[in-house]
């Protein structure tokens, strides 16, 4: 997903789910409350693969949104979508097997979508949706394209008139219910949607950067606007969502070990303790690291896959790009900070320790030749080192020598603990530390998927349903 101007997005998310089977056991877990709504979206390849979905999630479900409107999805969505006479037959086929209601929701790209509408009310539709998003549609940065599909789907602020324009068609061409979407962003929207015939109002884009706190906060001021006759909900849109790549030139390339190097770059990065960044190498992708140092700007990058391996071999001079910080950035406490990492979890707590004061820094590694950046460690705080195989400080597992240091101290109420590495080390260190102090004195980081980076995607969601990259991704572990 990128943003090419304040507002306007682009996106080719690519309609990632986990399976029908796997949604049905995650809808059957969910508790829906009674005056709330639970609209499924779906989508097949075929007629046969559409209601076959269908009949799996529709007991689930208060209703199926039938997505025949996804433009970067090929032979799914829009390519259906397109054509009135499949329209008619899928609604058709998927009213003909369950009983909630069902809802296409249509593409704007089309010449004439009150043609498609009518098609659908032919079909049986409940009710209709519009719009999905518009194109599929070509940006670049840098001179290269920055969606890895290369052509994406527009959304937000500059579709609005085109989301306008598609209700007010359907509704001169059917008189079923219309959810209206497409650019929301404040009540004077939704009041304009509601003006052309829509009674039900999506919102999307707008919610971009939002962390759990501030989407409870702007639903709730979108719904005093609309009871009101204020538009103020506006304001809470975070317009200012930094997805804007800068260049930095690698200069430096120490090799810690065969797969793990620290990478330092020709310039300065913002980036707050507990902040994350996305590192992009045009035509191989991007992914998610934390700084290790903020001036000059330096990442430590163990090798995982394609990506990572690349990087580890970048030659100085190289060039990457870089866009964030996203997350949110950690305050100090006032606490003795106890940082435990693990792998590159130094990377994320290294800035901790180093502006907080006072700090702890854990450091678990398998062998002494796997240890890095200690000495620089021990120049802002205190450094307890421990290896699997003995071959420096502790011999054992870093939360052994946790529990150890733990267990001859007193006055842990003053300390906070920050973790951050493999999440089997996570899990045992919160273990660990749950046995001596509360939930709310600990917070840790795990590297869950992490896409776009700006809360709307919902690949990094945590099992309590936290989407790390706004939420944290250092989280309060209660
Ligand atoms: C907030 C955050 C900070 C991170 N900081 C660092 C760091 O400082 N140094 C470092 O080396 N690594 C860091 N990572 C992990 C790093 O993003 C992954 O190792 C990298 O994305 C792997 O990509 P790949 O193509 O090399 O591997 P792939 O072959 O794509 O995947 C290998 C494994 O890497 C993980 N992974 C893949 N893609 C992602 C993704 N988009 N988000 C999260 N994990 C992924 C998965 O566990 C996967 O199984 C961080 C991740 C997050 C979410
Ligand atoms: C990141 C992203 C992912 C989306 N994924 C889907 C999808 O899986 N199915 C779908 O029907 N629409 C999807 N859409 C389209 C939105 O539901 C909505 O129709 C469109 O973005 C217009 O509304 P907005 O401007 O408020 O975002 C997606 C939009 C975005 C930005
Ligand atoms: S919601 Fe997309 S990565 Fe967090």
């Amino acid at each position: 997903m990128t943003q090419y101007a304040p507002g306007c997005f682009m996106n080719a998310v690519g309609l990632t789910n986990p399976g029908a089977d796997e949604a049905a056991q995650q809808f059957a877990n969910l508790e829906v409350p009674e005056d709330r709504f639970l609209l499924c979206s779906i989508f097949g390849g075929s007629i046969e693969e559409i209601v076959e979905v269908a009949e799996k999630l529709a007991p689930f479900s208060d209703g199926l949104e039938l997505n025949l409107s996804c433009p970067h999805a090929k032979g799914y969505g829009m390519d259906m979508g397109q054509d009135a006479n499949l329209v008619k037959e899928i609604t058709q086929a998927v009213k003909a097997v369950v009983n909630v209601p069902v809802i296409p929701k249509l593409t704007p790209n089309v010449p004439n979508i009150g043609e498609i509408a009518s098609a659908a009310a032919e079909g049986g539709a409940d009710a209709l949706c519009a719009i999905n998003t518009v194109g599929p549609v070509y940006y670049t940065a840098h001179g290269h394209p920055i969606l890895t599909n290369t052509l994406g789907g527009m959304s937000g602020k500059s579709v609005l008139p085109i989301a306008l324009k598609c209700v007010r068609e359907i509704r001169q061409a059917v008189d079923l219910p219309i959810i209206g979407c497409g650019g929301i962003s404040s009540a004077d929207n939704v009041r304009a949607f509601e003006k052309e015939g829509a009674i039900v109002f999506g919102i999307g884009s707008a919610l971009t950067g939002m962390n759990s706190a501030s989407l409870a906060e702007y639903f709730t001021a979108i719904e005093s606007d609309l009871v009101g006759e204020s538009n103020l909900s506006e304001q809470l849109v975070h317009y200012d969502v930094p997805m804007d790549f800068e260049s930095y030139t690698l200069v430096k390339n120490e090799k810690v070990t065969d797969d793990i190097s620290i990478l330092t770059f020709d310039g300065k990065l913002h980036v707050k303790p507990g902040e994350f960044v996305f590192t992009w190498i045009p035509g191989l992708g991007e992914k998610p690291f934390s700084a290790l140092t903020d001036d000059p700007f330096s990442l430590v990058v163990i090798d995982v896959g394609i990506f990572t391996s690349n990087l580890i071999d970048l030659e100085p001079g190289s060039e990457v790009l870089v866009r964030g910080t996203y997350g949110t950035a950690l305050e100090p406490t006032g606490k003795r900070v106890m940082a435990v990492a693990g792998g590159t979890g130094l990377a994320a707590v290294f800035q901790i320790a180093r502006d907080f004061g006072n700090a702890t820094i854990f450091m678990g590694a398998r062998s002494k030749d796997r240890l890095y950046f200690s000495d620089e460690c021990r120049d802002i705080a205190e450094v307890r080192i421990a290896t699997d195989d003995g071959s420096e400080g502790y011999h054992g597992l870093v939360t052994e020598l946790l529990r150890e240091t733990l267990e001859g101290m007193d006055d842990l109420d003053s300390v906070v603990f920050y973790n951050c590495g493999p999440a089997p080390m996570v899990q045992a260190a919160e273990a660990v530390q749950r046995d001596f102090v509360g939930n709310d004195q600990v917070f840790s980081a795990i590297d869950y998927l992490t896409k776009c980076g700006v809360g709307i995607c919902g690949a990094c969601h945590c099992p309590d349903g936290r989407r790390i990259c706004v939420d944290g991704p250092f989280i309060n572990s209660s």
